[in-house]
């Protein structure tokens, strides 16, 4: 028998890579026939990943431009970015293909045709998708699947009346680059005050002065940031301005969150209003949130810390002790892990109803690759 045919476009990417890892580790291509497209290196060789080589019958690298290569697939799972998106998606479609389109950009996530995927989260909404023929499968935006990860148990218990959000986003999401600009801001701060460093006696106001020249010297390297600092100082911006004084990025927190979870529209009647500031900060690529939830009701703290933990297999309570958060409630602690720690719970000053709490997660695993490998699991066994 022949396997379903999956075409990759973008699989070279920060989010493609991890998405192959995970899909090895997890022995997903026993079940498929990859096929390897590319928009820049067509008829190369597909290469090997992690030692093995994973393409089956094809192993040439196919032309990622043509939709005629691009219609023999049963399913196509694309990391390579909205525009790739926007250029090809509505052609495919027009042209007759009839197979199950994957991906992880914000393109299609609000379209009506489309389905934003996160099964821990929304298998009931996904399962009835599948009875009804959906093909577009959409990765959330990763704020939005890590909070929705963390905080599972309180929405599918129908307990949350609304929820602010602060974001702490790594600098992966905003790309690659960013990345490496972020270690090269780190060490040129770090250069500038070398030498004073290594004299234990120097003077702390005068490293810090020199620090903040450095911050806003020509020379430290800030282009991928739109010229703002990141490395020894924050970006509370991320994205475009939208309405109602937000950004798209904590646009999609409300937007998002609502259609995931089946309810109606961000700001409509029935909806669960979700809301905050997005902050970019200097870790590498785990996603932080402080969150201010507001229940329907007072339930007790215990009760919600059971709520929360029993929802997934991943979400993992804190207890909100500072020894134990140190350790597991960082960044450092969490980067290349499918963990989803969530801590710092406790009734805030506002009254019994009010919950503070603070969750971590890897944004390219939980909050970019996993809900597309999932789903395409999830697909091939339907
Ligand atoms: N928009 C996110 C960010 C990335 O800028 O951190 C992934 O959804």
């Amino acid at each position: 028998m022949s396997l379903p045919v999956v075409g990759f476009v973008g699989w070279r990417g920060m989010v493609g890579s991890v998405l192959l890892e995970r899909m090895l580790a997890e022995k997903d291509f026993d079940l498929i026939e990859p096929i390897f497209f590319s928009t820049s290196n067509a008829g190369a060789k597909a290469p090997l990943f992690a030692g093995q080589r994973i393409s089956k019958n094809e192993e040439i690298l196919q032309d990622a431009h043509q939709t005629e290569a691009l219609k023999k697939c049963d399913y196509i799972v694309s990391t390579q970015g909205g525009d790739y998106t926007n250029a090809y998606f509505g052609p495919l479609r027009a042209a007759g293909w009839q197979g199950h389109w994957i991906d992880a950009a914000s393109s299609l996530r609000m379209d009506p045709q489309a389905k934003i995927v996160l099964d821990p989260v929304n298998r009931s909404v996904i399962d009835n998708a599948i009875a009804q023929k959906n093909l577009n499968w959409i990765g959330g935006n990763c704020t939005v699947s890590l909070m929705l990860m963390g905080l599972n148990g309180l929405f599918s218990a129908g307990l949350v009346e609304w929820v602010s959000a602060m974001t702490y986003q790594a600098a992966s999401g905003a790309g690659a680059q960013n990345m490496r600009e972020l270690l090269s801001q780190m060490g040129y701060l770090h250069q500038s005050v070398q030498a004073q460093l290594a004299d234990s006696g120097s003077a702390i106001l005068e490293i810090d002065r020199q620090v903040n020249q450095a911050l806003h010297s020509d020379a430290y390297p800030k282009s991928n940031f739109r010229n703002t600092p990141l490395a020894g100082s924050l970006i509370p911006w991320i994205d475009v301005p939208v309405g109602h004084g937000q950004t798209k990025e904590e646009w999609k927190g409300g937007a998002e969150c609502n259609k995931i979870l089946g309810l109606p529209p961000f700001r409509e009647s029935g909806s669960i209003p979700i809301d905050g500031i997005c902050v970019r900060v200097g870790s590498m690529r785990c996603h932080s949130q402080g969150l201010t939830i507001k229940l329907k009701k007072h339930v007790a703290i215990e009760e919600v810390e059971q709520l929360l933990a029993n929802a997934n297999d991943w979400v993992k309570v804190i207890p909100n002790d500072r020894d134990l958060t140190e350790k597991y409630l960082t960044p450092a602690a969490v980067t290349g892990t499918m963990q989803i720690p969530i801590g710092r719970i406790h009734q805030m000053a506002m009254g019994p109803e009010y919950i503070g709490a603070f969750t971590v997660g890897d944004q390219l695993l939980w909050g970019a690759a996993e809900p597309l490998r999932r789903i395409l699991r999830i697909l091939l066994e339907a």
